[in-house]
């Protein structure tokens, strides 16, 4: 496989637009109904450089109440299993495809995500991380611009763009299936590797090509 450099697509992006504007932009949110149950705004945390940045469902319970991602059982099962890759919650930035709670944690509905997905692509913009960790379907299908289902395309890295994508369960299905949990374990395992393999600092290593339904990154 070639190693190869590409200019301007390194951590050296500028960023245009930092995470505190955007959340200014997002002010008192009212582009879809949502706005009327949520109790808070669950906008994103972590470190705004993070080299992985993990990409959630939508708040639950704990989250509205908190105004924080993933500090539910959901959470506490990924704060668990971080340490697989080599990571700290310190080191990555979370945010959800939705940041309002939808109802009874229903499933995002299309038009919601349509309302809200564009403040995750500026996130996403600003933080320019190397590795999107997807989380479950509604994640994967929004970052990776597919409907294929995450049993099929987890285990393995997606180039997309400039990101390599990691698609996995989320943590808060494998708490309820444990087959689920060892796959969701490896993975996390899988993105160590990669990430000891791939030093911040080294090369930027190009996708190759593939005869997939998407293109991945040959690892
Ligand atoms: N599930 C998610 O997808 N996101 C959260 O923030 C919490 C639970």
């Amino acid at each position: 496989m070639g190693v190869m450099h590409i200019p301007g697509h390194d951590k050296q992006k500028p960023r245009e637009v930092t995470l505190e504007e955007i959340r200014g932009v997002m002010g008192d949110c009212r582009l879809c109904p949502l706005y009327e149950t949520r109790t808070k705004i669950v906008f994103g945390v972590g470190n705004p450089r993070a080299r992985v940045m993990f990409v959630g469902e939508a708040p639950g319970r704990n989250e509205d109440l908190q105004g924080e991602p993933f500090v539910g059982r959901a959470g506490e099962n990924l704060n668990a299993i971080l340490s697989l890759a080599g990571l700290k919650r310190e080191d990555i930035y979370i945010a959800n495809v939705l940041k309002c709670r939808p109802p009874g944690n229903r499933n995002p509905r299309p038009e919601e995500v349509l309302a809200c997905s564009p403040f995750l692509r500026e996130q996403i913009r600003s933080i320019w991380p190397d590795i999107i960790v997807t989380l479950g379907n509604p994640a994967t299908h929004f970052v990776l611009k597919t409907e294929i289902g995450i049993t099929k395309l987890r285990g393995r890295f997606h180039q997309m763009g400039h990101f390599v994508v990691m698609p996995t369960f989320h943590p808060a299905a494998a708490l309820r299936n444990p087959a689920w949990q060892e796959l969701l374990e490896a993975d996390f395992r899988m993105l160590g590797d990669y990430l000891a393999r791939h030093p911040e600092d080294g090369p930027v290593i190009p996708a190759t090509a593939h005869s997939d339904a998407l293109p991945r990154v040959e690892e």
